[in-house]
């Protein structure tokens, strides 16, 4: 048994900062992202004379946040609201907790105003914040960095320069339900988590991201604590999860192939047989998924760690398998076309079509395309698994001669 925890429903993070978060244990789909370990909704309050709320959690969740709030302070106490973010897993609690915080001043960016009046009509008047702006909560300090992107338009983080504390809203955010809050708490840091959480969530960002890890630095932030607003709060491996996230965003994490294929009567699954021994034998890294043994999520992430994507469909009714039509729509959304190189196999029985189907489709997203696609009629015959070897080694020779993903020239015209 793990020895005795401190107060894991309300955690006290020091210097009367609290953790007043919800863990939703039960979340398994957050709009689509397959979250088998469950997720968190974190918000804070700081305490002082002029005590300071950040955020908020689902709807649903809202009266879970006020019995935490109200078990530390009365709410009515609050003299200032900060709103980092709208996406409603933050912000479904604004309404019912703005109410209950009769005597708070509330703070968000202009966007996030629009947002919030839209969703839920404005209870008050909101104070619009903007990055060089603060607040000085009778002593406590806050300031307020806009971070469009990071994940919607109205994003913005709050730091406390003397406690050195970066509450990052969705930046550095994780979907676990634990009872552990910080990441020196677990047997390893959730990099894996946070990495599901990236590729999910903000790949489609990527160039935002690298933005806001040289503002940060710009604006002089060394966090010695980072508070997400999903999941475990980053303390003992705050440069780990820093460089991570860079290497996400640049795709400096991104190596090998994936082939990633589906199979009707077996065919396809040979070719990606072939494919995956030579890439093996030319000591090429791969890494194979059958679609249907994978979530999207757990697709999408296998993309971000592979600088070539081999995707493999049999024809089924002059197209490819349905499950692709998601996929490719997914890794379309999520930004990954134009950042990596493609190759596309598949096998028919009349006519074809998988391929010309995948083929267009890698076209029309300008990505990479390593070498001309391969189908063939039934099984390949040895004389066409030839052109399989071929196939694999023309992705080993793209490999070594390959380009990071996201090139330094990418990142200096940020
Ligand atoms: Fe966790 Fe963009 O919301």
């Amino acid at each position: 048994m793990k020895h005795q925890q401190p107060n894991q429903w309300i955690r006290d993070l020091g210097n009367d900062v609290y953790w007043t978060g919800v863990i939703d244990w039960d979340l398994r789909d957050f709009h689509g992202f397959a979250t088998r370990r469950g997720g968190t909704y974190n918000a804070f309050l700081v305490l002082g004379p002029e005590p300071v709320l950040i955020d908020t959690v689902k709807a649903h969740l809202a009266d879970r946040l006020l019995e935490k709030i109200s078990a530390i302070i009365d709410p009515a106490k609050i003299k200032h609201f900060i709103v980092n973010h709208i996406e409603p897993d933050h912000s479904g609690g604004f309404p019912k907790i703005a109410a209950a915080l009769p005597n708070a001043k509330i703070y968000a960016t202009e966007n996030a105003l629009t947002g919030l009046e839209k969703y839920y009509g404005l209870p008050r008047d909101i104070q619009i914040v903007r990055t060089g702006e603060g607040l000085n909560a009778g002593g406590r300090q806050f300031q307020f960095v806009e971070l469009p992107m990071v994940h919607w338009p109205d994003s913005m983080v709050t730091w406390m320069p003397e406690d050195k504390i970066l509450f990052s809203s969705d930046a550095f955010g994780q979907f676990i339900a634990t009872s552990e809050r910080f990441d020196d708490e677990l047997p390893e840091p959730p990099y894996h988590d946070a990495a599901l959480y990236y590729a999910n969530i903000v790949h489609p960002f990527n160039r935002y991201v690298v933005k806001t890890v040289q503002t940060l630095l710009k604006l002089g932030i060394e966090p010695k604590l980072i508070c997400p607003d999903h999941g475990i709060l980053w303390r003992g491996h705050i440069p780990g999860i820093i460089e991570h996230y860079t290497s996400w965003a640049t795709g400096a994490c991104a190596e090998g192939a994936l082939v990633l294929y589906e199979t009707m009567w077996g065919s396809t699954e040979r070719m990606a047989d072939v494919i995956t021994q030579r890439l093996l034998s030319n000591g090429t890294p791969v890494d194979r998924l059958r679609i249907r043994n994978a979530t999207m999520s757990e697709l999408a992430t296998a993309v971000m760690f592979h600088k070539a994507i081999l995707l493999g469909s049999p024809t089924m009714n002059d197209g490819f398998y349905p499950v692709f039509g998601h996929l490719l729509a997914y890794l379309e959304g999520l930004g990954f076309p134009g950042n990596r190189f493609w190759g596309a196999f598949g096998s028919y029985g009349w006519g074809g079509g998988a391929v010309e189907k995948i083929h267009r489709w890698m076209k029309e997203n300008r990505c990479r395309i390593i070498t001309d696609p391969l189908q063939f009629r039934f099984r390949p015959s040895v004389d066409e698994e030839k052109k399989l070897l071929e196939f694999a080694d023309a992705v080993t020779l793209q490999l070594e001669q390959g380009q990071p993903v996201l090139t330094g020239e990418d990142i200096d015209a940020l």
